[in-house]
């Protein structure tokens, strides 16, 4: 069935309801809490906001962002976000997510409370949406080491290394190797301290920092 016309519905019911729609979150404590997991979410660079609304998580993205390109469909809400919002960081875009292609890439895609305002059969086109958004690494099969291809502004591209390491896995092969590590996430990267096994006579060995 298409659903043309439930989509156009939603859409109006957040045009009619933009004065409505901050109102849960002034009244619930759960969302207040929630907007307090911005604190743990990797943002960082050039940042893209889907669907913002009112821009409730737009002004906390704007603190942590270089920029923040936010993007909804209803005017109504735009206004209020723009009211909330007032960083020169931040720039809001009128537009349909059903049919918006992102004009280049972001270091960060951010949405929330928008995923299960798509239809189920939309959701590949959406998703395709968000990979043509996000900054992606061109990963190199078939090379002697994991490698990754990097181009400059002049055209010319080189093979580098590119280990994706995750926490966890490196932290067990650094102690596998006997050394003492923690490791912190970090805007989704990670930060570590390693200490080297100590042999006799090394002891006080400086660390490692990463
Ligand atoms: C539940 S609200 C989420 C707003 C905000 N992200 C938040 O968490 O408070 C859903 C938002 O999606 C927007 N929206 C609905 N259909 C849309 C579409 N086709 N394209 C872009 N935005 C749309 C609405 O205007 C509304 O602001």
């Amino acid at each position: 069935m298409d659903d043309d016309a439930l989509l156009a519905e939603q859409m109006a019911y957040y045009r009619a309801g933009a004065a409505e729609y901050d109102r849960p979150y002034a009244e619930r404590e759960d969302l207040q809490e929630l907007l307090a997991v911005m604190d743990d979410l990797p943002i960082a660079g050039d940042v893209l906001e889907l669907a913002c609304g009112t821009g409730q998580w737009t002004a906390l993205l704007a603190v942590r962002a270089q920029s923040v390109t936010a993007v909804d469909a209803a005017a109504e809400v735009l206004a209020l976000a723009r009211a909330r919002t007032a960083s020169p960081a931040v720039q809001f875009l009128e537009a349909d997510l059903f049919e918006w292609q992102p004009p280049r890439r972001y270091d960060t895609v951010f949405f929330a409370f928008w995923l299960s305002h798509v239809p189920p059969t939309r959701l590949p086109d959406f998703w395709n949406t968000v990979a043509a958004a996000a900054a992606e690494e061109e990963v190199l099969a078939n090379e002697p080491a994991p490698a990754a291809l990097r181009r400059l502004d002049d055209g010319s591209q080189y093979r580098i290394v590119k280990v994706f390491h995750d926490a966890r896995t490196l932290t067990d092969d650094l102690t596998a190797l006997g050394w003492s590590v923690r490791i912190k996430p970090l805007a989704g990267n990670f930060i570590g301290i390693a200490e080297p096994p100590t042999t006799a006579g090394q002891e006080g060995a400086p660390s490692a920092a990463f």
